[in-house]
């Protein structure tokens, strides 16, 4: 491997491990559309997903017929019939469904059966597929006078037999028809199975694997991140395929019961699905319930990230040192901006009770996050945490950052405003930082 290579496989590889360990034993519902399953991609689709499984990802995936359908009725010479948006499951068709089924199932236990490549025991345990009753449904009935007939809503999900079985690791594979409680089969739409599976077994994620991209703007640019409110402006310029118009509903849906986030992507890419989930960029559109971004308190998890963070800014005699065991005794002063799960700054603040006088100190952004506000927010948080607490004037010791700070508010400030203890400190140091106050009265 080249040194760059190298370098790149070591960085990508760093990036990914917060997710693993983020992943590892939440629940995830894949909702695979059958554009993906029709493309002969499912070989790839499998290894990713084996993949997933060996980190301890507790996996339901719930699959498409459609595709398998529209095939099966050309081949007959019909045509499958639509009533606003639903589709009409007569006595033929739901014998058809059946079938499309049945076929897609034993496709996707025969991927989901074969050797893992990326195992290192060759002969360690194969994943084992689970399927079983597991969709209670109920008849749409007649609408705008038009008879359904076998098309079905969900009525009720067996979350415990569905937890049994990942429970004993293995991946539970959905079709989406369901058994009335009279002994009858209906059809259900993918994405009415999807997110009810996703939002009563309070999965982590619900994860659509379909033909198109992700979500695109108005003017057709994919969007990475969106939040339910945006997601939802989308849906009212009515500007998306019907497909994406129900991966939008059912996203935010999950999203405001209670699912930590919603994925649309192009399942026919090769590496989307691990793309999606491992790295900061992606692969296609992930949906959260509000922002992605939030700043909370540092706990000693946080250590690792902030070393990282500070390091080379110590390294560089920007920050004042501060090692490991500063860093476990005073975590309770920091706080770090998060962006979906990877630490993107941090910042401490230091209260003098006494003297009601707050330092804010140890502000840093990622270089590759800075000049898009963080820091400014950051600063932010610890303003109203100063004033909170009673601080009238909060001083700022900077080397470097003096004009980023005069920019916000703050004024030169003279050693002897600050507390006596702080005064001994700096004079010891010898950094001759210059000291910045901010009035908070
Ligand atoms: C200072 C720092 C925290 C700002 O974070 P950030 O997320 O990039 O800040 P924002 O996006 O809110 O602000 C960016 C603006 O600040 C400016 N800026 C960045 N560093 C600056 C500095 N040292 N001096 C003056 N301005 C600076 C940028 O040019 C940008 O200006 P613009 O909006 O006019 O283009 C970040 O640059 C950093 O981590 N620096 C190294 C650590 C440091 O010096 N910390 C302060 C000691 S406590």
């Amino acid at each position: 491997m080249s040194p760059q290579s190298s370098a790149a496989f070591v960085a990508d590889f760093r990036q990914a491990a917060p997710y693993i360990h983020y992943l590892s034993g939440k629940t995830i519902v894949l909702a695979v559309s059958s554009h993906v399953l029709l493309a002969d991609k499912l070989a790839s689709l499998a290894k990713d997903i084996q993949l997933l499984a060996s980190l301890g990802v507790r996996l339901v995936l719930v699959h498409g017929t459609r595709q398998y359908l529209n095939q099966m009725m050309r081949a007959a010479g019909e045509t499958l019939s639509y009533h606003r948006g639903w589709r009409i499951t007569d006595e033929a068709t739901l014998q058809q469904v059946k079938q499309a089924c049945g076929m897609v199932r034993f496709d996707i236990e025969a991927a989901l059966s074969s050797s893992p490549a990326q195992m290192p025991d060759r002969n360690q345990r194969r994943l084992r597929v689970a399927s079983g009753n597991f969709l209670l449904a109920k008849p749409l009935g007649v609408m705008d006078g038009i008879d359904m007939g076998y098309t079905g809503r969900i009525r009720k999900v067996d979350a415990e037999a569905i937890q049994q079985r990942l429970n004993e690791g293995c991946l539970v594979l959905v079709s989406p028809l369901g058994q009335s409680l009279s002994g009858k089969s209906f059809n259900l739409g993918l994405d009415d199975a999807a997110q009810a599976l996703a939002v009563t077994l309070k999965a982590e994620k619900l994860v659509f694997l379909a033909s198109e991209d992700g979500v695109r703007s108005t003017d057709g640019a994919l969007l990475s991140q969106l939040t339910a409110a945006e997601a939802q402006a989308l849906l009212d310029n009515n500007a998306h395929s019907a497909d994406m118009s129900r991966m939008l509903k059912a996203a935010i849906y999950v999203l405001e019961n209670g699912v930590r986030r919603a994925h649309i992507l192009c399942g026919l890419n090769d590496g989307s699905l691990i793309a999606e989930l491992f790295t900061r960029q992606g692969s296609g559109t992930a949906l959260a319930q509000s922002s992605f971004m939030r700043i909370r308190a540092a706990d000693n998890h946080d250590i690792g990230d902030i070393i990282d963070l500070i390091a080379p800014l110590e390294s560089a005699g920007i920050l004042l040192p501060r090692n490991r065991e500063y860093l476990e005794n005073h975590i309770h002063e920091f706080s770090v901006l998060e962006h979906d799960c990877h630490v993107y700054g941090c910042v401490a603040l230091k209260v003098f009770e006494q003297q009601h006088i707050g330092e804010l100190a140890c502000l840093v952004v990622s270089p590759d996050a800075q000049d898009g506000g963080y820091g400014e927010l950051l600063l932010d948080y610890v303003l109203k945490q100063a004033k909170a607490r009673g601080v009238s004037t909060l001083f700022a010791l900077s080397t470097n950052t003096g004009d980023w700070f005069d920019e916000r508010g703050f004024e030169t400030a003279e050693l002897s405003e600050l507390p006596p203890e702080r005064q001994e400190q700096y004079l010891q140091n010898k950094r001759r930082s210059k000291i910045y106050r901010r009035s908070l009265v």
